[in-house]
């Protein structure tokens, strides 16, 4: 089995998030710049059909199912790079201006994420840029149960570490601007925009 399953996370997508949510994630994406592109956990690929054709992109996707569905979807767009590895032991060829990490992050510990954000920095070109889109951490009643109910799927489909919505101004970061997102009684969306600490 694949590290998640396909159809499962297509329905859950399409029920809860609908549409918006990779329209979105594709809108802050089109609107930085920068040539190379990483985008770190793409999934099932929602986002390929509505990002700008005009730069290259490196999907790194640990799933198996997902990186099959990545590869139909792009087999006749040769700006797109489909890389099936774990970004913690995958080896850059490359440096990117933009690295993003759609709902990502919070599948992993504190302390993980602080290592992917160390490996992050040093394969980004010089003002090369972070965006890290995400769910905003839950502060009313109805979002803690939303956020609750995501990690008990994820843990169910497969084993994950984190146990909170990434935060990322506790992170060794500088978070230069947000833009918000989807809203919802449930959940908020935002995207972070973060580059390297200063030395
Ligand atoms: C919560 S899903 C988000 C998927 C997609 N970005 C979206 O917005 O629907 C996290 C994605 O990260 C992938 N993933 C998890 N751990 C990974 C790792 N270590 N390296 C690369 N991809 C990973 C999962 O397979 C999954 O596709």
């Amino acid at each position: 089995m694949g590290f998640y399953n396909l159809k499962q996370y297509n329905k859950v997508v399409r029920l809860v998030y609908g549409k918006s949510f990779y329209k979105f994630q594709a809108e802050v994406i089109n609107n930085e710049i920068g040539k190379e592109v990483l985008v770190v956990g793409p999934g099932n690929g929602g986002i390929i059909s509505l990002l700008k054709e005009d730069r290259n992109y490196c999907l790194v996707e640990k799933s198996e199912v997902f990186s099959r569905q990545l590869k139909n979807l792009t087999q006749h767009k040769k700006e797109f790079q489909i890389i099936n590895e774990d970004f913690f032991s995958w080896k850059p060829h490359q440096k990117f201006d933009l690295v993003v990490f759609p709902f990502f992050l919070d599948l992993f510990t504190r302390k993980e994420q602080q290592n992917i954000f160390h490996k992050t920095f040093k394969m980004l070109n010089d003002d090369g840029k972070v965006l890290i889109i995400d769910f905003e951490p839950p502060k009313s009643f109805l979002e803690r149960i939303h956020i609750k109910l995501l990690y008990l799927l994820f843990r169910s489909l497969d084993g994950i570490t984190g146990e909170e919505i990434i935060c990322p101004k506790s992170l060794n970061t500088e978070v230069l601007d947000s833009i918000e997102g989807l809203k919802s009684p449930f959940f908020r969306i935002k995207a972070y925009r973060v580059q390297p600490p200063k030395p």
